[in-house]
Formats: structure tokens, sequence, C-alpha cells
């Protein structure tokens, strides 16, 4: 199967993550179903509906195509495509009624990101890319911060859902980068920071065990802004690992030191 028009597909990414994301704005008023993943991974009753209303759209448009999707949603073609999806990526802030969060969807062909878009609807903040044609802010040009020194550098960060329980919980390097850096935030939506990162509010990223649909589209958003994505070592990154360094390229080799020691 070939590719066809990216911009088709970013039409129908935008389209489809605005009614979502007007959908959660609603919900988010009222009360939610809350249920464990985990012992702190939670995922309400707008996660899975949200989920449903982005698959049936996908299938009804593209039946050939592949998906991947949070709450166990994994179909599998021979097409090349396939559709990665966080319908709600920052749920226990969602759950607390915190506004941040999003909704987060990209295109992978043939095991390449070609599309993607995050949205805020809280801020009504679209964040989109497709590959080779630049990332924006809805209708406006992003690009990555400026900011050469670490020491400058204002950084953001999570802490995986089994911090509890493995000691690679990534409290070792918060308290690193926070004695070196400007400061370190945790806003609770992997999704939102890489696009922050792309749009130079933040001037880097760093993560453990990120899913792939927490990072897809924000990978390309990153990129397409004209930032580097690596794993902690400075190697190659993937949507599949469990490493993520996102940086305006500037402070790169810097985190990957702090990183390292
Ligand atoms: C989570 C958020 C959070 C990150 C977690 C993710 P979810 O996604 O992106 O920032 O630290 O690791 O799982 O569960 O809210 O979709
Ligand atoms: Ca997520
Ligand atoms: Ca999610």
């Amino acid at each position: 199967m070939t590719l066809g028009s990216l911009s088709e597909y970013s039409q129908f990414l935008k389209k489809l993550t605005r009614r979502v994301g007007d959908f959660l704005i609603k919900g988010n008023h009222n009360r939610k179903t809350v249920q464990y993943k985990g012992v702190v991974d939670l995922v309400t009753q707008y996660d899975t509906q949200s989920q449903t209303f982005i698959v049936r759209e996908i299938e009804r448009r593209y039946p050939e195509h592949g998906i991947l999707s949070e709450e166990n949603v994994a179909k599998n073609t021979k097409s090349g495509m396939k559709w990665i999806v966080d319908p709600l990526d920052g749920t226990t802030n969602f759950a607390h009624g915190l506004p941040i969060w999003s909704v987060s969807i990209a295109l992978e062909y043939n095991g390449r990101i070609v599309a993607g878009v995050v949205y805020d609807p809280t801020r009504e903040e679209l964040f989109s890319a497709e590959s080779g044609n630049g990332a924006y802010l809805n209708n406006s040009r992003i690009s990555v911060s400026q900011t050469g020194e670490l020491d400058k550098a204002l950084l953001v960060t999570g802490f995986p859902y089994d911090i509890r329980k493995n000691k690679d919980n990534n409290i070792d390097n918060f308290k690193k980068f926070a004695l070196c850096s400007q400061a370190v935030r945790r806003l609770g939506s992997a999704a939102l920071d890489l696009c922050y990162t792309a749009s130079g509010r933040f001037d880097g990223y760093w993560e453990y065990r990120l899913s792939p649909w927490d990072q897809a589209a924000g990978m390309l958003i990153l990129q397409e802004a004209g930032g580097k994505i690596t794993d902690f070592q400075g190697g190659q990154f993937s949507i599949y690992g469990d490493q993520v360094l996102a940086t305006n390229g500037l402070i790169h080799k810097q985190m990957v030191h702090v990183l390292r020691h």
C-alpha cells in the first residue's frame, strides 16, 4: 500500500482530535468513574469512551489500516499503516480536575511516524506535524528554544507507574537535574511535555518506560520543530524503547552527561 496524502491524514487527525477534545472538556465537569490498572495507574470512563470514538472513526474512514491504542486495542493489518492512539494522556490530572491533559494520535507508515497531532482542549492548543513539513501550534510554525546551557534550561520529566517497586524510578535523575538546571517540572502528560519542548517552553525532557502512544505524535512534532530525540546514551530513539531524551539539541550532550553519571 502506498502512503497517500499526508495533508489528508493530518486534516482527518485535526478534526478527530478536536471533536474528541470537545467531548472530554464537557466530561471534565462530570463525575469520573475511576478504575485502577495498577497501584497508581488510573483509567476513567472518559479514556475508554474517547478511545471507542477514535477507533470507530479510524475504522470507518480507513478500514484497511492497523490501530494500536492504549486501552487494549491492537489491530494489525498488512497495509503498513498503523494509527497509534493515546485517547487521554494525563489521566491522573484529568481525574483530579487539573487541566493538563491531551489527546494524542500518530500515523505510522512502515515503522516510521509520518503524521501526528496532540490536542490540549483546555487551552485550545493543537500541535501537529507531517514528516518533512515542519511543526505547528494551531496555524503558527513552532521551533525549539535557543538555550545553550543546562544551567539556564527549564526541564520537564515524569515518573513511571512502577515508581514504588522499581528502583530505576527516576528520582536520582530528578535530584541531579534539579541541582544543575534552572528548574525541573513534572506536568503529567508526556505528549504535552514533548510538544512544549518542541515549542520552546521547555528546553529538555527525559523520562523512563513510556509506551508508544505516549510519545509517537510528540516525537514527530519535536523533530519537525528542530529538536533532537535519543535514548539516555545519545543513541537511537524508538517509541517502543524505554528511554526518551528530547531537547532543543543545544543542551543534549550536557543532559546525556548527567544521565550517564
Ligand atoms: C501518562 C502520562 C505521564 C507519564 C506516564 C504516562 P496516561 O500517560 O503521559 O506524564 O509520566 O508515564 O503513562 O496514563 O495519563 O495516558
Ligand atoms: Ca499516556
Ligand atoms: Ca492514556
